[in-house]
């Protein structure tokens, strides 16, 4: 029917004489200049005519629809601002961003060049605007605008369509030249890209604004549970140190002799307030490594010497009950550059961990190995060990093991203790880690720390620095 929308030339999309060439590549220029949606369709609807003088060959209006799913139709969404286009919108029954062809309407031309994938052409304006304008009510527009002819060309974008493009002149389709319908073609074509890109690109502009707002709101929000568990546990350490005093205090000063019930309420009591005081400092030490203000002191630091003192004050302080051997393998070590307090924290928790998990008449073995680099430091008890699928949640936060097995002694834990000793390593530019030949074949945690070498020394102000982080210089985390 409309023969001289051949097929080859919309199907190439491409203009074959070298003006048309040009032409396009002036548009694509003007089209690429900015990708804001607003401004690409703007000049999608003005640019043919303004800048390659198609208001000289006839043209006046320029249309840009778009599918609008929600709206189940094709919606109008910019319009060439000429006098004819405004002189067709002031006599429209509906203004012209409200005008939607329902996809329904498969005679509108519109509809129809995205079903066929095909250019239409009409000089009768109820063809494209009815519905949803009555006939009258379109041509009434048609007339006021002066407009004759209406070419439609459906509108792709990576091969599905997504709008359709209307070309309004005043003059007949006979007077239409072969040039001017190459030109459009390969318009329509390019506009389909630059459309969809420029829909991409401000889509993606918006979300990351709105990003960039939910993150600073979800930074305050966690600096503002920092301040609360930091404040909340300083709050909680006061009166609860003062508990544990005064029930230590009932238990082993009392001049009053205490009934056998009465001691063993207190000792309860005891053991509860301690582990509480555990948890409140676990949490104000996982407060302050997440928040940074956690402060490494870093220094040389004798291995041997350190597990000597914490396993003389374990095993003092559990002394009556105390049937758990503690083996050092002494040998010769080179010094570890390490903030001794932070090291002596990991010490005590994994010695903890290992007597919590090993039974009466078990032992726990301190090992080390140095290969002049590194020190590693082995702790290897003979407890109820670790299945291999637990081996890697072992360090993250409240990595407690939900299995059976039951910690030896009644003490319980928060599960932060690995966390906080790995964050703690991770900072002193060491590693850790853990292995297990499987339950009940006991457990090896061990880490290992840079030997504190002259080269270290040298560079101990960079070293302090990085150890760092962002510390802001607050108080030394209490154990
Ligand atoms: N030596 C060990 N033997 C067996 N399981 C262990 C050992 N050390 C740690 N675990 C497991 O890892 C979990 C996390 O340890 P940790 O972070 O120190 O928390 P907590 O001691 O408060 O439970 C423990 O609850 C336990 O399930
Ligand atoms: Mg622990």
């Amino acid at each position: 029917m409309f023969n001289l929308f051949n097929k080859q030339s919309k199907s190439l999309g491409i203009p074959q004489k070298k003006e048309s060439l040009e032409s396009l590549w002036r548009l694509t220029k003007i089209l690429m200049e900015n990708l804001e949606f607003e401004d690409v369709i703007y000049k999608v609807v003005n640019s043919l005519l303004t800048e390659l003088g198609y208001l000289k060959s006839g043209y006046r209006i320029v249309v840009l629809s778009l599918i609008d799913e929600k709206a189940g139709g094709l919606r109008r969404i910019a319009l060439s601002e000429t006098a004819e286009a405004r002189r067709a919108t002031s006599v429209s029954t509906i203004p012209f961003e409200k005008i939607v062809i329902p996809f329904s309407a498969t005679n509108n031309l519109g509809i129809k060049v995205l079903l066929t994938g095909r250019p239409e052409v009409t000089s009768y304006w109820p063809d494209i605007l009815s519905p949803p304008l009555s006939k009258e009510a379109a041509l009434t527009n048609q007339k006021s605008a002066g407009i004759q002819t209406s070419m439609v060309y459906p509108v792709f974008s990576r091969g599905k369509p997504i709008g359709s493009l209307i070309f309004s002149m005043v003059k007949e389709y006979k007077e239409v030249t072969e040039e001017e319908k190459d030109l459009l073609s390969g318009f329509t074509d390019l506009i389909g890209l630059a459309v969809e890109n420029s829909m991409l690109f401000t889509t993606l502009r918006r979300t990351t604004a709105q990003l960039e707002v939910a993150n600073q709101k979800l930074k305050e929000l966690d600096r503002l549970k920092d301040d609360f568990v930091s404040i909340a546990s300083h709050e909680l350490r006061t009166p609860m140190t003062a508990i544990r005093s005064y029930v230590w205090m009932a238990l082993n000063r009392s001049d009053v002799p205490l009934s056998q019930k009465v001691e063993k309420y207190l000792a309860r009591i005891l053991i509860s307030t301690e582990r509480l005081i555990n948890l409140v400092n676990d949490m104000l030490n996982v407060s302050r490594i997440e928040s940074g203000r956690i402060e490494i002191n870093p220094e040389p630091v004798d291995l041997i010497k350190l597990v000597k003192d914490i396993v003389d004050e374990v095993y003092y302080s559990k002394s009556a009950e105390q049937t758990i051997q503690f083996v050092i393998l002494e040998k010769p070590t080179p010094q570890v550059f390490a903030d001794p307090e932070k090291l002596r924290q990991v010490l005590l928790n994994l010695v903890g961990n290992s007597l919590k998990f090993t039974p009466p008449g078990g032992k726990i073995i301190f090992d080390f190995f140095s290969d002049g680099q590194t020190v590693e430091t082995s702790v290897k008890d003979s407890g109820v060990g670790i299945s291999k699928e637990d081996l890697s949640r072992l360090f993250q936060k409240f990595g407690r093991l939900d299995n059976s097995y039951v910690a030896i002694s009644s003490s319980g834990g928060t599960g932060l203790g690995l966390y906080i000793s790995k964050a703690l390593i991770d900072l002193m530019h060491g590693k850790i880690w853990a292995s297990s030949e499987g339950l009940d074949k006991g457990a090896t945690f061990t880490f290992s720390l840079p030997v504190a070498n002259r080269d270290i020394l040298e560079h101990q102000e960079e070293f302090k620095i990085t150890a760092k982080g962002q510390a802001k210089g607050l108080e030394p985390v209490a154990i």
